[in-house]
């Protein structure tokens, strides 16, 4: 929504500025060096009239003069002339509320239609642009004038701030005239109507206009500022963001679950060897940790799992980090501890939990209403979300148990009949999923670390914990109730000989593996990190059931739509 302030003569009063740098009459000429244009009479003299807001950075107009004074001074870059982006809706909100901007004020808005309700009267028409959960309510006093519209279509309008006393929607659009920017075809109806649709659904039938859905929308926006928080973090302790190759040259985990990269055009391997999609960019974090100290990465990881499962993709983004001189689990697991709380309790309070718990509760009555039948999604309540929530970010620590302590708790919990599982805990097999999540929702009711697995069931780079004679390996896997595995971490082996002989001892193919083995040849140092599964956090945060649904596009075994 762009503020027209060039033909209403109370917008001047009001000391508004229109965002639109060719129709306002104090906008800097265009083409010219902003430190020219600071001096013209034109910006002068609009300075003079709305002091507090008349300092333009080409972006935005600075609110007082200080900010001006400021960045002129230090740095006349930053005053170039740029062409502001027309604003979203959620920038527009945020003016009209924060700026009080009076009824009256002249205003363009964008979005594409949500609803329309005719009366006889008037007519009422929401629009949504993605910026955020709400809509903007546009009102007509013909209700002709919405004959030719329809849901779906995007419209330009034009017209004037209305406030109203409600306090969740302040104002509300009284429209002069507008354009309809991209119609709808009349003989296709629009997908997307305004009733209850299910993940599954929108996942299966409109996979590239979902992402205009509330639950699509809220989803894709808590990820992005998930990013931002993550991101943060590792900015204030240090990290250097590094980006490590997506084709290798090896298996990372041993696991046998890599693609393989060919060219369609070349007859022999295009790498002069075979190259593989990355499955985990761990070892070459490892090659930049043992420069940098402290490194991470947001990167896609590719696995030819066939397991169809809701936690499982074949094309999924991992968070991973590597940090360099530390002897001790527990400085990893403190880490991982630390990044999630911090981040989770910055997106709660910067309002991004209370996004999701509203559209997840509008699509609660929504659903009820419409009566669809089952859905996993909805079996995931408001106050399952809050409750997960609620256990990541608890007072005490989050418990720590050792692999082996944990298959005495499942045993005893099955002997005792506390718990039934389809398979009973056994010494030496890997924990199943439904262990996974009954120690987290049962046992620990909330995040639980499990440490110090048998070496034979983890990959080969992990060091043996001291004193076990091999047996066990420094690491562990983060479990958090519905879900099970979060996180998986480890200190690394880092002594070159030793790590030769495992990779042997384990049949790997040791010449893929001499460039890594040799990071330990020069200078090597204790160190250890971790890969949180992004789209496993994303969905236990926002309560959708199937990660399939807070990715944009998911591939997995025979499914790569578009
Ligand atoms: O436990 P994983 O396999 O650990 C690694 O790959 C290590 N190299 C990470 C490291 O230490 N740098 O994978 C890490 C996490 C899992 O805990 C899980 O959350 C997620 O990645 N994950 C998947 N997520 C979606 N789809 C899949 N197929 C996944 N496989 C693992
Ligand atoms: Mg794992």
């Amino acid at each position: 929504m762009e503020i027209n302030s060039s033909s209403h003569s109370t917008h001047h009063k009001a000391g508004i500025i229109n965002r639109n740098a060719q129709m306002t009459p104090c906008a800097p000429p265009m083409g010219r060096p902003i430190v020219s244009r600071i001096r013209s009479t034109r910006f002068a003299l609009c300075r003079r009239q709305f002091p507090a807001v008349a300092v333009w950075d080409g972006l935005r107009f600075c609110p007082n003069r200080q900010s001006e004074r400021h960045s002129s001074s230090k740095s006349p870059s930053a005053l170039l002339e740029l062409t502001p982006l027309p604003q979203t809706l959620k920038q527009q909100a945020a003016e009209v509320v924060h700026s009080d901007l009076p009824s009256g004020t002249s205003v363009t808005v964008n979005g594409w239609i949500r609803t329309i309700r005719k009366h006889k009267k008037h007519a009422f028409v929401n629009i949504s642009d993605g910026s955020y959960d709400k809509v903007l309510q546009l009102v007509f006093t013909d209700p002709e004038q919405v004959d030719d519209l329809s849901v779906g279509v995007s419209l330009k309008v034009n017209g004037t701030i209305q406030r109203r006393k409600n306090l969740a929607d302040p104002y509300e659009i009284l429209v002069d005239n507008y354009d309809v920017i991209g119609g709808v075809p009349e003989e296709e109806p629009y997908p997307l109507q305004n009733k209850y649709l299910s993940q599954d659904y929108l996942r299966r039938e409109l996979p590239t206009i979902r992402f205009r859905s509330l639950s699509n929308g809220v989803t894709m926006r808590f990820r992005s500022r998930a990013v931002s928080e993550l991101s943060r973090y590792f900015e204030e302790n240090e990290f250097i963001q590094t980006h490590p190759p997506l084709i290798t040259s090896s298996d990372c985990e041993g696991a046998g679950e890599v693609f393989t990269v060919v060219s369609e055009s070349s007859a022999t391997p295009f790498f002069g060897k075979k190259g593989y999609l990355t499955v985990s960019t761990q070892l070459h974090l490892e090659a930049l940790m043992m420069g940098l100290s402290r490194v991470w990465t947001l990167a896609p990881a590719f696995r030819a799992e066939k397991s169809i499962t809701s936690r499982h993709l074949s094309e999924f983004w991992m968070l991973e980090a590597e940090v360099a001189f530390v002897n001790r689990l527990e400085h990893i697991m403190s880490l991982v501890e630390g990044l999630l709380r911090t981040a989770l309790r910055r997106l709660k309070e910067s309002g991004e939990l209370n996004s999701v718990l509203s559209v997840k509760t509008f699509l609660e009555k929504q659903k009820l209403h419409d009566g669809e039948g089952e859905d996993k999604d909805q079996e995931i309540t408001h106050a399952q979300v809050l409750q997960r929530w609620d256990g990541m970010l608890r007072d005490s620590a989050w418990k720590r148990i050792t692999y082996k302590h944990a298959v005495d708790v499942l045993q005893q919990a099955e002997s005792e009949g506390k718990a039934r599982f389809e398979t009973s805990a056994e010494y030496g097999d890997n924990l199943k999923s439904e262990h996974e999540k009954w120690l987290a929702s049962q046992y620990a009711h909330g995040p639980i670390f499990v440490t110090q697995y048998p070496s034979q069931l983890k990959p080969f780079y992990m060091l043996p914990t001291p004193g076990s004679n091999g047996e066990t390996v420094e690491c562990f896997d983060l479990l958090v109730p519905d879900l099970g595995e979060l996180v998986g971490g480890s200190l690394r082996e880092y002594d070159y000989k030793r790590l030769k002989a495992t990779i042997e001892r384990v049949d790997m193919d040791s010449s893929e593996l001499e460039w890594y083995a040799e990071l330990r040849k020069w200078g090597s140092v204790p160190h250890g990190g971790f890969g949180i599964g992004f789209e496993r956090l994303i969905s236990y945060l926002v309560g959708i059931y199937n990660i399939r649904d807070v990715i944009a596009f998911p591939r997995w075994v025979n499914h790569c739509v578009c």
